[in-house]
């Protein structure tokens, strides 16, 4: 009932403001963003790479209003692959982008967004790394797998996100368990209506299964982003069944969710990748990550009163 509340409050300059500057957010945020900047997320790296756990980085930000925020939304991602390169680390992080963030949604925006996203794929593969392209409302999809497409012409290893709860989800799939794909399944994390995505829980697990089995009997390189034990056991025994090794598919999380589980899989020989977010503009992520679970509201409304 309170996830669709607090995913509408998500797009609020009202709530953005108020949110972001009640004593007591910081602790919470401190939980789901590994930092502000590139010096502290480095850390960040190094701990996981010292762990056994692989990364996908996210300088958060979405929505931007000009071309100028676009561009220093690329030079940020430019700076942060220049430092992962000085300290080796590039094959451990991958990046992972959201193209509102590179101006999809300006005028001009599809071309705009393809421009500022080349040349951080191409520093990526520079440094012997890939970019995956996360997936974000359903209005801006089309565009984003265009550039998908368009990307994989000179950068193969490109991947993209699909979303269990959009009905359009098993087809896109299908086209793209390709050889050489990479495409990380979630169960999706927006505000959809009724006429493009299912709305009960069951239902959408119930579409990540079959989604899930697609991706597993295809030739692409399946990315499990999730958290829910059972997924998690039905993506390995999919995965057996499929004959894959166990170094033939990854499992992904969020920083700071379920990290004991991050250890466990990767101490069984899984590649486990920690989406680790990071930056100033961290209210978007913030607040999808709350209306995920309500009990998370609860803590934010306490460290708020108590502060
Ligand atoms: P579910 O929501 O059922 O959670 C299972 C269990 O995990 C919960 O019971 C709880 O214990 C724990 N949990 C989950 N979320 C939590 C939270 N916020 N706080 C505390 N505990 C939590 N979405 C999208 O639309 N586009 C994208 O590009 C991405 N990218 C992405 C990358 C990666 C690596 C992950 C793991 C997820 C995403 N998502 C996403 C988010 C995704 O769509 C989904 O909203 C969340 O992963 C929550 O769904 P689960 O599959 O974890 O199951």
């Amino acid at each position: 009932m309170l996830g669709p509340v607090i995913l509408a409050a998500s797009r609020s300059d009202k709530m953005r403001r108020f949110i972001s500057a009640a004593p007591g957010t910081k602790q919470v945020v401190d939980r789901f963003i590994a930092g502000e900047t590139v010096d502290q997320v480095v850390p960040v790296i190094e701990d996981a790479a010292d762990k056994g756990l692989e990364v996908t980085l996210d300088v958060v930000g979405e929505d931007i209003t000009t071309p100028e925020q676009a561009a220093a939304a690329r030079d940020a991602y430019l700076e942060l692959i220049e430092r992962l390169k000085d300290l080796g680390l590039g094959t451990r992080a991958e990046m992972s982008v959201k193209l509102s963030m590179f101006g999809q949604s300006l005028d001009g925006g599809h071309e705009l967004a393809l421009a500022n996203v080349r040349p951080v794929v191409e520093a990526a593969a520079a440094i012997g790394t890939t970019v995956t392209l996360d997936a974000e409302d359903h209005t801006t999809l089309d565009s984003m797998f265009a550039i998908h497409e368009e990307l994989r012409k000179d950068f193969p290893q490109t991947g993209c996100v699909i979303q269990a709860y959009l009905f359009r989800t098993e087809e896109d799939a299908r086209r793209l368990a390709d050889a050489g794909s990479r495409v990380r399944i979630v169960k999706g994390a927006y505000k959809e209506p009724a006429s493009v995505a299912y709305q009960d829980k069951a239902e959408i697990d119930k579409a990540y299964v079959r989604i899930l089995k697609t991706l597993m009997q295809g030739e692409g390189y399946p990315m499990i982003g999730s958290h829910d034990p059972r997924l998690i056991a039905i993506a390995q025994e999919l995965g057996r069944q499929a004959g894959r090794k166990l170094d033939e598919y990854e499992f992904q999380m969020l920083y700071g969710i379920r990290s004991d589980e991050h250890i466990r899989l990767a101490a069984e020989g899984h590649r486990m990748r920690v989406y680790t977010a990071y930056g100033t503009d961290w209210y978007g992520y913030f607040m999808r990550r709350l209306a995920e679970k309500p009990a998370n509201l609860l803590f934010f409304g306490r460290s708020i009163l108590t502060k």
